[in-house]
């Protein structure tokens, strides 16, 4: 099994002065004591580049919260899958529930931009996951199933990763139950396993949603969960190292 990854999502926070205190925190801790997992930090874009200088050699990743599907053109306030290759991310969000609630992306818009992060050489980490109205309806995998069967574009598996993100459970302290959360895990894995064969089934499935020092260890032992994509938690420096050190060998 490849090792789990430990990703924070830093939404609209960071300035200049905390954004690097934040990440030099992290490098100064991972390098002491090396976590048993790989780890990302997705600042916002006007950060990517600061801190992809910070962590240099560090061993930590640097990621982005979204790009856009065309790699240049007349796109004004949009950013490419290849300028965050070039400003040093390795990895790009894509899909999160607040992108497609605050602008709208459908799947087809995630599956273009996955399939731009793929051709600039960048980790797609795309997000699916219910509504609460849609899990009590019962609906959870039909939801997701088709969100996936949407927005992974074809060669996805092998380069990409998935992130089940119930929308409900996001910022909100709330999470699945450990039962809930194998389950769905279950179903993805199948999923992958049926569009991309032996490839998907190495696919990295991340849980988000509310993931904190105390929930991580259980979310991360869980089968089928190959860690965990963090919000709020990943902003302070001994939670986000706290879930990493979570993480299972
Ligand atoms: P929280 O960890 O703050 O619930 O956010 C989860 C998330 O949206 C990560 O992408």
């Amino acid at each position: 099994m490849p090792r789990q990854l430990i990703a924070g999502n830093w939404k609209m926070n960071g300035l200049s002065v905390p954004g690097a205190r934040l990440a030099g925190a992290i490098r100064e801790a991972v390098s002491a004591a090396p976590p048993p997992c790989d780890l990302l930090i997705c600042p916002p874009f006007t950060l990517v580049g600061t801190l992809a200088h910070v962590m240099l050699g560090s061993g930590v990743a640097v990621g982005a919260q979204d790009c856009h599907a065309k790699v240049a053109g007349p796109h004004t306030g949009d950013v490419s899958a290849a300028m965050l290759k070039d400003a040093g991310a390795t990895a790009v969000i894509l899909g999160h529930s607040e992108r497609r609630t605050d602008h709208g992306e459908t799947d087809a818009e995630v599956r273009a931009k996955a399939a731009a992060a793929l051709a600039a050489g960048l980790v797609p980490i795309v997000c699916v996951g219910e509504t609460w109205p849609e899990r009590e309806a019962g609906r959870q995998e039909a939801v997701v199933a088709a969100q996936l069967a949407g927005s992974l574009p074809d060669g996805f598996a092998g380069t990409g990763v998935v992130a089940y993100e119930p929308v409900w459970a996001i910022g909100t302290g709330r999470t699945p139950t450990e039962a809930d959360i194998a389950a769905m895990h279950a179903m993805i894995r199948r999923v992958l396993g049926e569009r991309f064969g032996a490839a998907g089934g190495r696919v990295l499935i991340l849980y988000g949603g509310s993931v904190k020092p105390a929930n991580a260890a259980a979310i991360l032992a869980l089968p089928e969960v190959g860690g965990a994509l963090v919000g709020g938690a990943s902003l302070v420096a001994e939670d986000f190292l706290a879930i990493a050190a979570a993480a299972q060998v």
